[in-house]
Parts: structure tokens; sequence; C-alpha cells
């Protein structure tokens, strides 16, 4: 989608739909007193009736056939962030019910302009997402191909800043979106590496892509265990990009492309769910792309680890000691705790890069989603600034984040009798005992580990995510590494 900024009056409004968002009052912004009265009245009655309350929406016709839309953000005074992404979804979710090829947002004449603009172009990318690539027979419709922010000339240069970043940000979340969307059977470990390289030669970031052999010849015993089950054969992915100086950061995705649990079956319910086992990885990649496009002054280092979950007469079983990459031994007691074994590979290959810091990306228990319901990711690691720096994301970006404990007991709780480690160390504290495992792989650098199994995808649709998968993540890096000092 196509977004950019003009400074015109709402008034002037050309296109099919126009969206404003307007604050908790009953009176109706001053701007928009001649779009009023062209409407006939319509809109500051409405607005006395709606009140600007959260979420309320109404829509009116104007004489020439134009449509104006109010969208309730809820807030007293200036609008904050959130919830101009908020109101700028719903109004392009809109957009595309009415099969609208172009939506105005008209920007909030009070509040911090580039921030609103950024959510706004956030918001428009995200509340309007459809895919539909699957469908032939009647096509979800996919109109809106521009959103044009409308703001006073006053606002249009930082306006247009915010916009620009937004453009990026939103544009990774739905290329998340859309990598999980895609089946498992189109999105092997294969095509995955595929896709990371054409990326890296389109947007200038190197790409490594390790082979079956290669993983063989190297040691990658995690991914080659995981990944012993499917005739799609795994694949390890470097991605590096390089315009600042010092010490890489280095980010690490779970791409498991499909999780059947392996010997260790899971149950049949649901488990079409597991194509978007690859949600971290997703993430790890839309992030070096938006890295990439905003030209970031940063050293970054993308690794994915990715394999496919299955049983079969080749699958790695219960009981099985596998050799991670760098020769700690795993006792896998699950085969269906199978994240953590290719994240052990990740994770120590990440290491003999001298990091700055590392956050690996994981779809890991189900314990998190027990715990922190679906709206709210854990994170735990070994490094409390870390950890304070991506809560200070999440409250940016409006991705919750919640900080779990990982603390000396839970390293106990994964001790094997036979091998270093062992992968499943049952209910209790699972995400944490999950932690636990992964920081044995861990170099002496700082580390963060997001559990986002319970956020990757949304059960009932919000104002700018509709149903199906969220996107989790790519937002909330970006901004951590736009605020890296
Ligand atoms: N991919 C799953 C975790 C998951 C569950 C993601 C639900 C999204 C929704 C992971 O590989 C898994 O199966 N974890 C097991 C580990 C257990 C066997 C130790 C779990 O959490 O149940
Ligand atoms: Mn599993
Ligand atoms: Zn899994």
């Amino acid at each position: 989608m196509k977004v950019s900024v003009q400074s015109t009056s709402p008034h002037e409004h050309t296109s099919p739909l126009l969206a404003v968002a307007v604050g908790l009052s009953k009176r109706l912004p001053a701007e928009l007193h001649l779009l009023d009265r062209a409407a006939g009245g319509q809109l500051s009655l409405a607005m006395a009736d709606l009140g600007g309350r959260s979420g309320a929406t109404h829509l009116s016709y104007l004489p020439g056939g134009g449509r104006v839309l109010l969208v309730g953000t809820g807030r007293k005074g200036a609008p904050d962030m959130e919830s101009v992404r908020r109101a700028a979804g719903r109004a392009s979710a809109t957009a595309q019910k009415f099969k609208c090829d172009r939506l105005w947002f008209l920007l909030p004449g009070s509040g911090r302009v580039e921030e609103l603009a950024q959510g706004a172009a956030e918001g428009v990318q995200l509340g309007g997402y459809v895919f539909n690539r699957y469908q032939t027979m009647d096509p979800r419709p996919d109109t809106l191909k521009e959103a044009i922010l409308i703001c006073a000339p006053r606002q249009l240069k930082a306006a247009t800043r915010g916009a620009a970043h937004g453009t990026v940000t939103g544009w990774a979340q739905a290329a998340v979106r859309d990598m999980v969307n895609t089946p498992a059977a189109d999105w092997t470990p294969a095509r995955f590496a595929q896709v990371a390289s054409d990326a890296g030669k389109r947007h200038g970031f190197k790409v490594e892509v390790k082979s079956p052999a290669q993983l063989k010849k190297e040691n990658f015993g995690g991914l080659l265990a995981v990944g012993s089950g499917s005739a799609n054969l795994p694949r390890f992915i470097r991605m590096d990009y390089r315009r600042g100086k010092g010490a890489p950061v280095v980010l690490v995705g779970k791409g498991i492309t499909f999780d059947t649990g392996g010997i260790s079956l899971k149950p049949g319910a649901d488990m079409d769910q597991m194509k978007g086992d690859m949600a971290g990885a997703a993430v790890v990649l839309a992030a070096m792309v938006a890295a990439s496009r905003m030209k970031l002054p940063i050293n970054l280092t993308g690794l994915i680890c990715a394999a496919e979950n299955m049983p079969s007469g080749t699958a790695y079983r219960p009981g099985d000691v596998v050799k991670a990459y760098g020769g700690r031994t795993i006792e896998v007691l699950n085969t269906d705790a199978e994240g953590r074994v290719v994240l052990a590979d990740g994770l120590a290959y990440a290491q003999t890069l001298s990091p700055r810091l590392v956050i690996d990306l994981a779809t890991l228990t189900g314990a998190i989603i027990i715990a922190l319901g679906h709206h709210t990711a854990g994170v735990m690691g070994n490094d409390d600034a870390l950890k304070a720096a991506l809560m200070r994301s999440a409250k940016r970006t409006g991705e919750k984040l919640w900080v779990m404990p990982l603390d000396a007991e839970h390293t106990e709780l994964v001790k094997s009798d036979i091998a270093d480690v062992k992968n499943s160390a049952g209910r209790p504290a699972a995400s944490s005992s999950a932690a636990a495992f992964l920081s044995t792989f861990v170099g002496d650098h700082p580390w963060a580990h997001l559990d986002i199994a319970g956020v990757d995808l949304e059960f009932k649709g919000t104002d700018y995510t509709p149903r199906g998968p969220s996107g989790f993540g790519a937002r909330l890096l970006i901004d951590f590494l736009c605020n890296l000092r």
C-alpha cells in the first residue's frame, strides 16, 4: 500500500473515504466545521451521540457521494500513538469493506505529530490487511491501494518523517503476516532460504544459506535431528547487514515451518495452526529488511533455524541424544519440544560472532499462553538493561510484553541424567525451563528470549489486527533497533 502525506483542508477531500480520529468530547473539532456544513450538520450531531468513545464509529455521506468516517479514540486531550494506530486500523478495514481504492486519514491537530503519523501509517496498512492469495472463487476484497494522511501545513515536515518510518514498520508487520499465512507445503525451509536470499539481493544485505550437506559438515546437530523426519530438509540462514561500527546485534528466529510434534505427535485439533511455528524467524527476516530500508547505522545479523518437525521412519525419537552446534549434548525427552533444539544450534552459532547482544524470538511454549494469554508475550534473559529496553519498545509499539523469571532453579530443571541438558522438564514453569534450556547455549553477552507462542495468532480480531497471524514482534524489534545507543 502506498502511504503519503499532504497538507490540505479536510473539506477539500476527493477520496471515497475520509476518516477522522476524534477524541473524547461531545464537540466536533474546529477543523471539521466546513466539512460538517457540507454534510448538513451530520458530523456535529454524530459527535454529540458518539462522544469520541474508544472504538465507536460513525459513517456519513456527503451530497457529492463521499464518505466521512468518525472514529473515536477514547482519549481526552491529545491522542497518543496507539490510539491513532487503532483509529487508522478501523478506518482502513472500513475502506476495504466498501471496496475503496483510496483512503484519506486526517491526523489529529494536537499531540506529537511525528509519532501520530507513524501510528497512522502503521494502522492503515495493518487494519485493512487481507490475505487472499489462495482464494480463486470469491476472493476477499483487497481494493485499498493508497492512504493519504492529511495534516495542517505546520505539521507537514514532522508528519512526513513519521509516515516514512511507519510505512516501513507497517510493511514489515504485514510481511510477517504473509509469511505466517502461507501454508507449510509452500513455505518449506528451502523456500524460506530462497525468499531470504532474494530479499538480501533486493535490499542490500548478505545472505548465506547452509545446505543440509553443510549442516552435516559443520555439526548443526539440533537442526539435523529435528529436520530428519521430513522430506523438506532443514536450512540455516545467516543474514548480515553492515552499516555501523562494532560488534553486531544478532537476532535468532525459530523457523519450524510445520510442527506436528514429531514422534511425540500433537493431537489433531488445531494442528493447522502449527504452520505458524516459524513466526519468530519471519520477524527476524522482516526486521532485516526494515533495517536495510531505513539504513539504520548499525551492524545486524539475523539467524534463522528452519526445519520441519515430522514423524517418520527417519525422524528423531524420544531418548535420542543430539549434539548441538558447539558440542553440547541434548537428551530428547519429547520431540515436540523441537524449537529449543534448533535454537540451541542458532544460539551457539551466535556466540561465534562475538555479538554485542542476542535476541531470539520463538513460538516456543504452550505454557506462555496459560501464563499470559493471547495478547502479551513473555521475555526472559540474562540482562536487566536489555529486558528493560525491550519493555520500553513494547510500550511505544503497543505490543505487550511481560518479564518472566529465569533463575538458577529453572536451569536445575533441565539437567539431564545422561546428557548435558534435557529438552523437556514437565509442566511446572515450562516457559522458564524452556528459556533455561536456551540459556545453556548462550555465551557471555546480553541475551533476551521472546516467547511469542501466545501472540502470533489473533483469534477475535482487533482494531488493526484482523483474525489470523498478527505479525507480533516486527515493530517491537525495529523500534528496539532504532533506539540502540
Ligand atoms: N510450537 C510449540 C509451541 C506452541 C504451542 C506454539 C501452541 C503455539 C501455540 C512447541 O514446539 C511445543 O510443542 N512446545 C511444547 C513443549 C513441551 C512438549 C515440553 C509445549 O509447550 O507444549
Ligand atoms: Mn513442538
Ligand atoms: Zn514448535
